[in-house]
């Protein structure tokens, strides 16, 4: 075997990348010998030709998946070597992506005698949704190569559940306090004229006094002692008492949602089912008027709207149209509260004005309940919708489910652990801070990032196999001060619902074309989840996918 130093000009670029090699420039990268292997992780710098695999490329390479055989003589420095897996950790010290300059490398008829398996570089930024595509396998090289790491744009990844558990328990060391200004309550700075000029009027205009307003804490952006007040409030709202009273209500909402699904030819499990159940159990859950179900879900939607949009968030035109909902909010319910203080029912808004003690102001009582809607609703449809999605996929895990429905409660925490509906949540350092051998500086954004954390191989066996048997211990509702107040709802409501659909699933097929991804990397689930009765799928009929279903 030959190894060439190669002698290349200085590139753009010097990731550290993963390579497994074979012998005699084959591309069949079993084929090389364990005296091959051994050579060439015992020689001190790497001079190969290899095979790139583009998951992601830099900047303007996105999406063009797949193998390329670039053979060109690079060289590097190992960094470390694992004889077991065969596998060298090399950073290049020049390299190039320049096709071009490889092309005219080759024309030079350089043959290389190594090849070597390679990836592009790690790429993962929390709000770019391009990051969706093939998001498992970056959760694995993210385990395997930076388990703490800082993305292009300063915020910091942490992916291990060991670490994540830290970030969830030591609460002095990481503060929930960008939770709020990234969700419900984000941050105005009125020195700014053209926000000035668009707010202005809106809080003129709103029942709550905004300088309360712009100063109170949400409860998921509150630290202690303040959270524990919030806390403290809000809690009696979720009581097993009351969410086992929501149960007769679920179940009935779930049957009507599935009237007619005998003979339908298709049914969109988002549209017709997920998004329905969280959105009228959370009116019945504040005790609002059936003839209010509309306004309510309008503004739910709204909200979810305001969370989603990434790219303009924190504009001048942004803020108004959320300063303008809370205020919108704050007309509807600053007078429901104080009706409920008065004269108390069996609901959440009278549970959260019978405080005597600590009692919520009025601008956290609406932020409460903005930070329901935000944290209740998209989260259980996308756990609904993901659970059946999971299921479809693997027929095996649906026959399993089929034969024992008692494993359904299973088949909820896999699909929590396997697509959890939060990605990630922040947190912030209050101090320079040392997790799995990197040192975090304080004030640093760091993204706690569950849906990682509940694929790491060092804590669930096989991670990306979804598998309704395993009992994950998984993070897909936190840990610790705070953990979800609504799993327990949000648990019987995908319950309900998985019951209701299962004996109806293997009628139809799904019809994975039309599968409509939320783009978001925070909030992970599908919006269209079309399912097309199989008797039409195979006789080529033509079931228009995402139609309401027909009775
Ligand atoms: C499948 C559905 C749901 C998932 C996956 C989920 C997930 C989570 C997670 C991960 C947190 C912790 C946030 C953090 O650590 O910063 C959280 C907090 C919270 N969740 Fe949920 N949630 C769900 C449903 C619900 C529902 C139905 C409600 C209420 C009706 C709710 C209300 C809350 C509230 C109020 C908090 C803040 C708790 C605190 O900070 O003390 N969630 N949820």
């Amino acid at each position: 075997m030959t190894v060439d130093s190669g002698n290349v000009s200085p590139d753009v670029y010097a990731p550290t990348v993963e390579f497994t090699l074979a012998a005699n420039a084959g591309r069949d990268l079993q084929a090389a010998t364990d005296a091959d292997h051994d050579a060439f992780l015992g020689c001190k710098s790497a001079a190969v030709a290899f095979c790139f695999k583009t998951l992601r490329g830099p900047s303007n390479d996105t999406g063009s998946a797949g193998w390329r055989i670039y053979r060109r003589p690079v060289s590097g420095r190992k960094t470390s070597v694992d004889r077991a897996s065969r596998t060298a950790y090399v950073t290049y010290d020049r390299i190039s992506q320049d096709k071009k300059w490889v092309r005219s490398y080759l024309q030079r008829g350089k043959t290389w005698e190594i090849v070597m398996q390679n990836e592009s570089p790690l790429y993962y930024e929390p709000f770019d949704p391009s990051c969706r595509a093939g998001l498992f396998d970056t959760y694995a090289r993210l385990h395997r190569e930076a388990p703490v790491r800082q993305c292009e744009s300063g915020v910091w990844t942490v992916v291990r559940l060991d670490d994540v558990r830290i970030l969830y328990t030591r609460t002095e060391a990481f503060s929930n306090r960008p939770n709020g200004a990234e969700t419900v309550r984000p941050t105005v700075d009125m020195s700014d004229s053209s926000i000035a000029e668009k707010l202005a009027p809106i809080f003129e205009a709103m029942l709550l006094d905004t300088k309360e307003l712009l100063s109170s804490s949400v409860i998921v952006g509150a630290d202690p002692p303040i959270h524990t007040r919030i806390r403290g409030s809000v809690n009696r709202a979720f009581t097993r008492g009351r969410i086992e009273a929501l149960r007769g209500y679920i179940d009935e909402e779930v049957a009507r949602c599935l009237e007619g699904i005998d003979h339908a030819p298709t049914f969109d499990v988002y549209a017709d089912l997920a998004i329905q159940i969280p959105l009228r159990v959370m009116t019945r859950l504040f005790g609002l008027p059936a003839s209010d179900d509309e306004k309510f879900q309008r503004w739910a939607l709204m909200l979810a709207t305001q969370l989603n949009a990434h790219e303009t968030r924190g504009t001048a035109t942004w803020l108004a149209t959320h300063y303008s909902l809370i205020s919108e909010f704050a007309d509807y319910f600053v007078p429901l509260m104080t009706e409920r203080a008065k004269n108390p029912g069996a609901d959440l808004l009278s549970d959260i004005m019978a405080a005597e003690k600590d009692a919520l102001t009025a601008s956290e009582g609406v932020l409460f309940v903005l930070t329901l809607l935000g944290a209740g609703i998209e989260t259980t449809a996308n756990l609904i919708g993901n659970v059946t999605v999971e299921l479809l996929r693997n027929p095996d895990q649906l026959d399993l489910l089929l034969a024992d429905p008692a494993l359904v409660d299973a088949a909820i925490e896999e699909s929590l652990r396997y697509d959890s509906p939060f990605q990630f949540v922040f947190r912030e350092t209050t101090s320079d801070i040392e997790l799995s051998g990197v040192t975090i500086p304080g004030g640093s954004i760091v993204l706690n990032m569950i849906g990682a954390a509940n694929h790491d191989p060092a804590h669930f066996n096989d991670p990306d196999r979804f598998d309704i048997t395993r009992k994950p211990a998984h993070v897909g509702f936190g840990q610790g001060i705070h953990f979800c107040l609504g799993a327990a709802l949000a648990r019987m409501e995908a319950r309900a619902a998985l019951r209701g659909i299962l004996p109806h699933l293997r009628e139809f097929a799904l019809d994975e074309e039309h599968i409509v991804d939320r783009p978001s990397l925070l909030i992970w689930g599908r919006l269209q989840i079309p399912l097309v009765r199989r008797s039409m799928a195979t006789s080529g009929g033509t079931a228009q996918v995402g139609l309401q279903s027909e009775g």
